[in-house]
């Protein structure tokens, strides 16, 4: 009997050994793994070894894939700890710790296993997951120890973000330093318990990003996630664990999220075999309002409104002051104090990321009434909601004093019931009548709900044949419609130049007409050949995102071989220059039109500098890059396009100067200094030109002055007014007038720190602020001769163009 047990082991034993001996991706107690071996795992997914990352000589124990060719590392043992030299060596000891030792060093790593094993095999599988188990024990997913419970800067599939409760191992992300540097940065990501846990992202200890609580359906902040054909993924919240985690839905798919230090992003990538590259998939957070706590407590942020952030109905701010210089930190304070003992009422907001949650209690059994009934008995509850939105909502969240980070979102998001005074609504109508309007409103907005659904449901089955030509990856990523060339030759009569609008920056603009009646402004950007495919695409889909009253809305793209072309929509009244220097259309811009237009494209800029989350900078702002609706509201064209020629220069000065003379700052014509400064520049200019009627280029007067310099003599001399407009001359001469010839010499002043924020500008031009005098303008423009436009181009001014750019590298 004895005997028997003992050869079965022995056997069981030799086994194993030449199981381990035949494959490479184990090793056990006896062998060691040294600097230049590796372990690869048994489907050549992943590969453990010694690594120096990017530039660095150190040496790190990590994983990386196998199977794809850009080194793309995922865990790393020992990165607080680096090996100087090529004498690092992992063993594993007979318990089944392993230990990372170097030359005289012999504990630059190490772990425990959560209890002894007989026989210790340390195996990387192909999860990439490296694992301590028992050789002895038959169950091969009982681990000792695993990698996936120290997680570095990425998460896998499989791998849980988040808690076990029993062991209080937390099991956090946190980015690199650097990519020379795998050490903890500032940024990490995780499930952090309060009474409601929900998933935080931190910048060193403060609260970054929140994604929050969990629905039932995803993230309170995040309802984006949702179903699609990568992964699929859950939260699983019990008595012994919280966490979150993903997996793939095909497994030939290689993906993965990262803590991005540079960008302050959790991003997902997916591999592209046919370009192989990394794809950005997603990033988050995704924009302004994504901040924590932007608009401070009772603040709610909108990302379409500008300024993104406004106080909930029934609050105001706490500091009108500081408020209005759009400093929201302070939050927002009731218009009327809560008085427990007199009547109250909870109003419903809908489409929000629920607030921050630590002050907050929670109660999975309770329904939505019952919930209401509790916040009402408890004086210091102001707000309730369902804490499961799924099968039509249970579960209720209370909470206690302000409510903080709070968005809005167009589609999706919760309801949220706070408390306000009675007072606040009106006498309620008879029970009947109230019956009646809601089975109306919810009548109709069935009826709409229906018609949404069937347009969405039209405008993506277009999307889709349309996308037909472009393989690189899931067609749900590009929320931005992909058209074919056959239906954009179509739309513009085979671009034919009769439909030729006019002449961009980047190329030829057409007008077209799509098979829908819809019309549309077509951009070609053929000439251009700077960018990879993927960066073109990432750039225009981000670009598509910017969304503001004053902006021309992108509509798709096309790109086909050499082909790549924007689609916008299209602006019935042309652009603001073919209306402010032509005599006769000038006569339809009366003032107020004139200051709509101003007052509009400085709120568009500011949204560019400030409230979106890509902080253009325009570089090109001028008449011609205005243009007017049926209403003549102006909206800022070809916005984001130097980012997406230039690339998106981190630094602040650029080789390519992409503008055009006469608008742009001195700073950036001559050294290629460009900041939001350089735009304030191009605003002046903009603004002394609507004002006046007169163009900056090409500005006829005897004594060789532009207009800066004929505006800066007019101040000086104290006779402002004579470089109104004399078609403005039947509506007198206005202070805002002279209010905006002072604010264009305050945005003109040749040091780019003297010159005012697009913020400061709105103020000013709302009068909500004192202008301070201006100093000397930057005139130096006036040096550099200009360049030749094409002949075909139409009478609007051309800009620097490609080409012309390239030569100006050599200045
Ligand atoms: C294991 O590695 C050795 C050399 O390091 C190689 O010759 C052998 O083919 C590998 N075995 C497997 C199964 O990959
Ligand atoms: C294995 O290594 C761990 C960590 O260094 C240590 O605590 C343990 O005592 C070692 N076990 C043996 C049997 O050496
Ligand atoms: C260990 O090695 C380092 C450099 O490799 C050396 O500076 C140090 O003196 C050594 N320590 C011992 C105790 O040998
Ligand atoms: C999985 O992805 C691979 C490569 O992208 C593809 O060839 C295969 O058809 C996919 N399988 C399924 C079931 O979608
Ligand atoms: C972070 O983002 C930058 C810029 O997009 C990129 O170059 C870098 O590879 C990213 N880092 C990681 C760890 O993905
Ligand atoms: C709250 O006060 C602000 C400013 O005092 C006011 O604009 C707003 O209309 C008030 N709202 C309500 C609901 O009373
Ligand atoms: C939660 O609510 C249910 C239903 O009202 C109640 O029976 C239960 O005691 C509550 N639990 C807690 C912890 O308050
Ligand atoms: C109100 O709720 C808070 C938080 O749950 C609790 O601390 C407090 O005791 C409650 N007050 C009353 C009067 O029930």
């Amino acid at each position: 009997m004895n005997t028997n047990r003992f050869k079965f082991c022995l056997i069981h034993l030799l086994c194993s050994l030449l199981k381990i001996l035949a494959s490479n991706d184990s090793i056990i107690t006896s062998r060691s793994l040294n600097d230049g071996e590796t372990l690869v795992s048994e489907g050549r997914s992943f590969e453990l070894g010694f690594f120096s990352p990017g530039n660095s000589k150190d040496r790190y124990l990590g994983i990386w894939y196998k199977n794809i060719p850009i080194k793309t590392v995922v865990w790393v043992a020992n990165r607080q700890n680096p090996i100087k030299d090529l004498s690092g060596k992992l063993m594993m000891n007979s318990t089944g710790s392993l230990v990372l030792s170097s030359g005289n060093k012999s504990d630059v790593w190490f772990t425990k296993p959560t209890k002894s094993a007989q026989s210790p095999i340390l195996q990387l599988l192909d999860s990439g997951n490296l694992v301590v188990r028992d050789d002895v024990d038959e169950k091969t997913d009982v681990h000792l120890w695993q990698s996936f419970d120290y997680p570095s800067d990425t998460l896998l599939p499989d791998m849980k973000l988040g808690w076990d409760l029993r062991t209080g191992l937390s099991r956090r992300i946190s980015s690199w330093k650097n990519s020379d540097d795998p050490s903890p940065g500032m940024l990490s990501d995780g499930v952090e318990l309060a009474e409601y846990p929900q998933m935080v992202m931190r910048k060193g200890s403060r609260k970054f990003y929140r994604s929050g609580s969990w629905n039932g359906l995803q993230f309170s902040g995040a309802p984006e996630l949702k179903l699609n054909p990568v992964f699929e993924f859950k939260f699983v919240l019990n008595q012994e664990e919280v966490y979150y985690m993903y997996q793939l839905k095909n497994k030939s798919v290689i993906s993965r999220l990262v803590l991005n230090e540079t960008t302050s992003s959790r991003e997902r990538y997916v591999w592209v075999e046919a370009d192989q590259s990394w794809k950005l998939y997603s990033s988050i957070p995704r924009d302004y309002c994504d901040n924590y706590a932007l608009c401070g407590a009772n603040g709610i942020c909108s990302i379409t409104n500008s300024p993104v952030c406004r106080c909930l109905n029934g609050f105001k701010p706490k500091s009108a002051q500081s408020w209005n210089s759009i400093d929201w930190s302070l939050g927002c304070i009731r218009n009327e104090t809560l008085d427990c003992q007199r009547k109250h009422d909870f109003i419903k907001f809908s489409s929000l990321k629920l607030p921050d949650t630590p002050n907050s209690w929670v109660n999975t059994s309770m329904n939505l009434d019952e919930c209401r009934e509790t916040c009402s008995k408890n004086c210091s509850c102001v707000a309730y909601a369902n804490s499961d939105i799924s099968r039509r909502g249970s579960g209720c969240i209370l909470w206690i004093n302000d409510l903080v980070d709070i968005r809005e979102f167009p589609d999706g998001g919760q309801d949220l019931y706070i408390r306000m005074p009675a007072s606040n609504r009106a006498d309620r109508p008879p029970v009947k009548i109230v019956v009646v309007i809601v089975a109306t409103i919810v009548g109709f907005s069935g009826v709409l709900l229906v018609s949404y659904c069937v347009c969405r449901g039209k405008m993506k089955s277009k999307v889709e044949t349309g996308g037909d030509n472009i393989n690189a990856g899931p067609k749900e990523d590009m929320d931005l419609p992909l058209f074919n060339l056959a239906t954009i030759s179509l739309a513009t009569e085979n671009f034919s130049v009769n439909m030729k609008l006019g002449e961009g920056g980047f190329g030829p603009v057409y007008k077209g007409t799509l098979e829908d009646g819809k019309i549309i402004a077509v951009k070609t950007l053929s000439k251009y050949s700077g960018q990879g495919l993927n960066e073109f695409k990432n750039e225009v889909k981000l670009i598509a995102k910017l969304q503001h009253r004053n902006l021309v809305k992108l509509l798709g793209c096309c790109i086909e071989g050499e082909e790549k072309i924007l689609i916008y929509e299209y602006m019935p009244n042309g652009s603001l220059y073919s209306f402010v220097f032509d005599q006769t259309r000038a006569k339809l811009l009366d003032w107020s039109k004139r200051f709509n237009i101003i007052c509009g494209v400085a709120r568009g800029l500011l949204y560019l500098h400030q409230d979106s989350r890509l902080r253009i900078i325009h570089r090109d702002l001028k008449t011609s890059n205005v243009l007017l609706d049926k209403e003549l509201n102006p909206k800022i064209s070809d916005f984001g396009m130097a980012r997406t020629f230039v690339g998106d220069e981190s630094g602040e000065t650029t080789k390519r100067i992409v503008g055009t003379y006469g608008y742009m700052a001195p700073e950036y014509a001559s050294y290629g200094l460009f900041s939001v400064k350089s735009d304030v520049f191009s605003f002046g200019i903009l603004l002394l030109e609507v004002v006046s009627g007169k163009k900056n280029r090409g500005f006829d007067h005897p004594q060789n002055m532009n207009l800066i310099g004929y505006a800066w003599r007019l101040w000086t001399e104290d006779r402002p007014f004579e470089l109104i407009d004399s078609l403005l001359e039947n509506s007198g001469i206005q202070p805002d007038m002279l209010r905006c010839i002072h604010i264009a010499l305050l945005c003109v002043q040749q040091s780019p720190e003297d010159r005012p924020t697009m913020s400061s500008v709105v103020l000013m031009l709302n009068g909500e602020s004192t202008l301070p005098q201006p100093k000397h303008p930057g005139l130096l423009i006036d040096l550099i001769p200009g360049e030749t436009c094409p002949p075909s181009s139409s009478n609007e001014p051309c800009s620097a163009n490609y080409s012309s750019i390239t030569s100006l590298e050599a200045r």
